[in-house]
This record gives C-alpha cells, structure tokens and sequence, in this order.
C-alpha cells in the first residue's frame, strides 16, 4: 500500500429489466429506470469502485459516468442474458459475471472496479468481488420469529438486571429474527449457479427456520439451555448448524438482524 487515501464510492442504479430507448434521459432513477410500464424484473445493481480523491472536486469518481456504464454496458447485456433460452447463460450468476469485464473497460482512468452486488428480490442478492475473481456469492434472507431471556445463571438478579435491563425478563420477550445467509464459489458449468436458490431454502429452513421458528430459546432449543440466546450467540449457532451443509459450495457469512437497528455477523 502506498501512503495515499483509498476510498471506497457506491452507487446503486434501480431498473427494470427491459428494452429501453437509448438516450433517454432517466425520468425517476428512484424509482428505477427504465421504469416497469408493464410486468418486468425490477433489479437493483450496486457498483463498489475504489481509488483516490480528486483534490480540486472531492470526486473519487463521478456518479453520472457509474449510471451511464450501468445505462449503456450492463443493463442491454443483462437483457440480452435474461432471453438466453439456454439454461447457463441466463442464470442470475451468469448475468453478473457477464458484465463485469465490460464494466471494467468504461471505468475512467484510476478508478478500479472491486465489487457488484446484482439484488435480484429485495431478499436474494448475487455478488461478485475483485479479490475473490470466479466466484459468486448469493446471499439470501429468511425470518423466524422467536422468545428470549438473557439472563446469567452464575450471576446475581441484581447483576443480571443491570447487564440486561429489561430483556432479562424472567418470562422472555420476543424478536423478529431476519437471518442472511450467504454462500459462495465458482458456478457451476453444468447449471451455471452456485447453488440452486431451492436447495439453500431448503438447507436453511431445515437445519434453522424450522428449529427456532415460534421456539422459546431458551427452554426449547438444546443449543441455549446453557448458552445466552444473545444475538452474537443464535449467530454463532446458526453458523454452525450450516457450515458444511452446502458442500461442495462454502458458507460464507451468517448476519442476524435481532431489531433493523442491531445485527451480528460471522464470517467462520
Ligand atoms: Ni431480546
């Protein structure tokens, strides 16, 4: 590394996935565009570049370039492999690891490419990263609702009440648990996916949703009969629960979300 400050810029471009007149100025990119007139996959595409802040502008990259490479290179290939009749081609993983080297050639002088994240359902995201070249990670949400007590059987009630505060509560308190799950490798030559999205389902809704979902942790799951249901910890054990079950693909990453504003992440 040299001494100079790398920075990381993203800009996410919201679309729906078909034929567009070029040229056309985008009407509401917040919304997505080309906009969905009649029933289209309405994808999102973030682009992660890397590189040095221009002094004068306090641009590491200007954004218009971003959306014109996605506009002009990405998205009219992306069409052109949604309508692949042939199975490899038209994958979700196909369609991300077709644009990148396309990307990579509109990149302007000094600005590298470094990663993609194709969100294909506000729920199943495809992400292609620089260091990690021939892979693709899919990473998938899921939900269980469940009850808690954290609670210290070693510590006093006046200590527990102090590090817990009210989720000490001798009957629990319940969460919407949002599990991420993601997984990564190369996809495969044959069916062109890492990993069909139904056997991840499955994987996950066997080994975690099915175990906790509507469960008090702490009084039906083994796992938490000695253990704090914290969420570092239910991260911890879901983490465990999956590693190996994909095999020949890797886990990658287990985030848990207990609220939207507190989540755990384990990467093994
Ligand atoms: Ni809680």
């Amino acid at each position: 590394m040299n001494d100079k400050h790398v920075m990381e810029l993203t800009r996410e471009v919201r679309f729906s996935l078909v034929d567009a007149e070029s040229g056309t100025k985008p009407l509401n990119s917040w919304a997505g565009w080309p906009a969905s007139v009649r029933l289209a996959p309405y994808l999102v595409l973030r682009v992660t570049v890397v590189g040095e802040v221009d002094a004068r502008t306090g641009y590491l990259c200007n954004i218009v370039t971003l959306d014109r490479a996605v506009r002009d290179v990405a998205i009219p290939l992306m069409l052109k492999s949604h309508r692949q009749s042939n199975n490899q081609d038209s994958t979700h993983e196909a369609m991300l690891q077709k644009v990148v080297a396309p990307l990579e050639s509109v990149m302007p002088d000094g600005v590298e490419l470094i990663r993609l994240e194709l969100r294909v359902t506000p729920f199943l995201a495809y992400t292609w990263r620089k260091d990690i070249l021939n892979m693709v990670q899919v990473t998938q949400s899921f939900e269980f609702a469940a009850a808690h007590r954290l609670h210290c059987a070693e510590l006093s009630d006046d200590e527990n009440r102090r590090i817990f505060g009210k989720c000490t509560n001798p009957n629990g308190h319940g969460h919407n648990y949002v599990v991420e799950v993601t997984v990564g490798g190369e996809p495969d030559a044959q069916s062109g996916t890492v990993l069909e999205v139904d056997r991840l389902e499955r994987v996950v809704k066997e080994r975690v949703i099915d175990v906790f979902d509507h469960k008090h942790l702490n009084l039906d799951c083994a796992e938490f009969a000695d253990l704090n249901p914290s969420v570092e910890n239910i991260t911890r054990v879901i983490w465990n629960r999956l590693e190996g079950a994909f095999d020949p693909v890797s886990l990658k990453k287990v985030r848990v979300y207990e609220t939207p504003k507190t989540y755990a992440e384990f990467s093994g």
